[in-house]
């Protein structure tokens, strides 16, 4: 007896079918399953058996085989714990046949008593059936949130396996999609709370209008923190498309909380300066996005960057100039879009006070060479507008007008966004624009990889200006922001 269910997989941020096949042979009584790497074998093995005997089923005594093909598709988790199950039972005879369970979708892992627990990447999954026209997709009730931020696919929850049972067409829970997004629930510090920072303020915004990266140097307390925590506010928010494309690298990185569905707001990530390569760049055994992918159309902020660990920010290379990060393991390559706002920060030296006029700089000879160096120069190379925060004197602290709030700043980032969309990033540029460019580059030993940035600064800064040319005085401009390593 011999029975077919489809089932998903995810490469990348892909979904790919996968088709569990079940045979119960005659012979001694086995269970045998194939297509899966070995210890994901054993342990789903041991889990269909309990969920299937916990759940009032019959465990078939027969020489059961269960194939998972195609083999050469990775087949990382769990995931497949349910479509092994459901395969067995039609096999057997105990769920009945017909279209909804013969042509569906079946992700999900089992509870020893068969209770269906949540799994990464049903956005992934979801998006697949749709682009393919399956369905319905059969998931854990714990994902339903996610799965119903995609229309015209039909989707069907399960909670425990034992609602398998019984007459189909009551079997789960058909759920309709759902088209409004979930309002964010984020709270996002104002602009307005920064008093003075003039200059900081203008490089977020200009960082914002044309995603850009940005260094702030400057000494503790002077509000680099403060400041980068606030770019968020200013970033319009993602377009319908953006956010399915986002939510799906989240759902894939298992980062999707229960209950919630799309990431509608660009997403801010900050991780720790501990994190290791793999948690930053991404790796694992899925492989899984890291910290640059799920900050894709949003913002990376790295707080006191040269403590990072070398290794992690050399991995950051590649996202920084391609926009995406190419993980290669065992023979195949995975992709994952990883298109961010860098924002970092750190002190001009290992003391921190280094040129401020509040305190000497204590830092033995070379410290602050070595302190320069840890942010390789390839980095540094990487990032648009480098600029120092001088810490804000005590009475412009106290200075009663508050700043701009981030509202007004937004709305200025969206039209600039407007205007840019569509135009080359890198723009042509007339004679005076160009001699200034080349002054500047051997001034400031600023090699093409940065003279192409300061160009795309100059056209950020001439949009933000509502500029259809790029002037001088853009030019003039986004050179100020591009400040060599040692100057300060
Ligand atoms: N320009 C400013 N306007 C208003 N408050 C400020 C400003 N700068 C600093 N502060 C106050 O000082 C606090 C410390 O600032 P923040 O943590 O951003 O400093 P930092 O530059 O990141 O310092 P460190 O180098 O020690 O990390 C802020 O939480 C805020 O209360
Ligand atoms: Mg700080
Ligand atoms: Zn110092």
């Amino acid at each position: 007896m011999l029975a077919r269910v489809q089932s998903c997989a995810t490469q990348g941020i892909q979904g790919l079918f996968v088709e569990v096949e079940a045979d119960l042979g005659n012979g001694l009584p086995t269970f045998s399953i194939v297509g899966l790497p070995d210890a994901a074998v054993r342990e789903s093995r041991e889990r269909v058996l309990a969920a299937l005997r916990n759940c009032g089923y019959e465990f078939p005594a027969r020489k059961i085989t269960v194939n998972l093909a195609p083999a050469h598709v990775r087949k990382e988790g769990a995931r497949f714990d349910l479509p092994i199950a459901v395969a067995l039972l039609l096999a057997s005879g105990q769920v009945p046949r017909g279209p909804a369970i013969e042509e569906g979708v079946f992700v999900g892992e089992l509870a020893l008593d068969g209770t269906l627990r949540a799994v990464r990447g049903i956005l992934a999954v979801v998006s697949a059936a749709k682009r393919e026209g399956r369905g319905p997709v059969w998931i854990p009730r714990e994902n339903l949130a996610e799965a119903r931020a995609i229309e015209g696919v039909s989707v069907q929850t399960l909670g425990s396996l034992r609602e398998l049972r019984g007459d189909e067409a009551t079997a789960g829970e058909a759920v309709p999609a759902r088209t409004e997004g979930p309002t964010s629930d984020r709270h996002i510090p104002d602009l307005a709370e920064v008093q003075g920072q003039v200059v900081a303020r203008r490089a977020l915004e200009i960082a914002a209008a044309g995603a850009h990266n940005i260094l702030f140097v400057g000494p503790p307390g002077s509000g680099k923190t403060m400041l980068a925590r606030r770019l968020p506010g200013i970033l319009p928010p993602l377009t319908r498309e953006e956010a399915v494309e986002v939510s799906t690298i989240h759902s894939v990185a298992g980062q999707i909380l229960p209950g919630h569905g799309l990431v509608t707001d660009p997403p801010f990530r900050a991780p720790h300066h501990t994190i290791s390569d793999a948690g930053l760049v991404g790796g694992g055994r899925g492989p899984y996005p890291g910290e640059v992918s799920l900050a894709h159309r949003g913002v990376l902020f790295l707080d006191e960057l040269p403590e990072f660990h070398r290794n992690a920010l050399e991995a950051l290379r590649q996202p920084l100039e391609e926009g995406f990060v190419s993980l290669a393991r065992a023979g195949s390559t995975t992709r994952f879009p990883a298109s961010f706002s860098l924002i970092a920060a750190m002190n001009p030296c290992p003391c921190g006070f280094r040129g401020d006029s509040r305190r000497a700089c204590r830092c033995p000879t070379g410290a602050t060479t070595r302190y320069w160096s840890k942010i390789s120069g390839p980095i540094l190379d990487r990032i648009d507008l480098i600029l120092e925060v001088p810490a804000v004197p005590m009475d412009d602290l106290f200075a009663s007008a508050p700043g701009e709030c981030s509202t007004v700043v937004r709305e200025r980032v969206v039209r600039a966004r407007a205007a840019a969309s569509g135009r080359n990033a890198v723009p042509s540029l007339d004679h005076p624009s160009k001699a200034l460019i080349r002054r500047a580059a051997d001034a400031f030993r600023i090699t093409a990889r940065g003279v192409v940035r300061i160009r795309r600064v100059a056209r950020t800064i001439a949009d933000l200006a509502g500029s259809d040319a790029v002037r001088p005085e853009h030019v003039a401009e986004a050179i100020q922001y591009r400040m060599p390593a040692g100057v300060f």
